[in-house]
């Protein structure tokens, strides 16, 4: 199986643990490492709103707390709940998001899957959905 597949099918078994009362929309991430190492991740969300966590920055976030920096790509699945596998749309990250994968990815290189079913996706560099981005370069000397 290529890793898209693989990446897919993780993003949406994560899926399954999202916590979102508020939304009822369902978010699930897999984040493939440099070194073949894959981190999920699902939204959670807060009766205070605003400390909800998306499942992609919850993918990152556990990345990086075990050491790992280096990121070649990302699934992402988002649906209204309910909805079987194949129902629902393409789901984009949100801005934040994109942010927190530019701190990390490589603009031209990183790859974002986009899927709506196991082999239904689209493909993008993270360049193409944050162009122009504020990276880390920006605040070399
Ligand atoms: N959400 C994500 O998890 N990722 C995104 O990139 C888009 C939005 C979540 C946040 C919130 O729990 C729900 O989707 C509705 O915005």
């Amino acid at each position: 199986m290529n890793n898209q597949k693989i990446l897919i099918e993780k993003a949406f078994e994560a899926q399954q643990f999202c916590y979102t009362p508020y939304s009822n929309f369902n978010v699930g991430a897999a984040l493939l490492c440099s070194d073949g190492t894959i981190y999920t991740g699902c939204n959670i969300e807060n009766a205070a709103f605003t400390p909800t966590n998306c499942a992609e920055r919850t993918a990152f976030f556990k990345a990086v707390s075990e050491g790992h920096k280096d990121f070649a790509a990302i699934a992402i699945v988002g649906n209204k709940a309910g909805l079987e596998v194949g129902q629902g749309d393409y789901c984009a990250p949100c801005a934040v998001c994109r942010q927190v994968m530019a701190e990390f990815c490589d603009l031209k290189t990183f790859k974002i899957y986009m899927a709506k079913d196991y082999d239904d996706y689209l493909e993008y560099t993270l360049e193409e959905l944050l162009p122009h981005a504020f990276t880390p370069k920006d605040l070399e000397d």
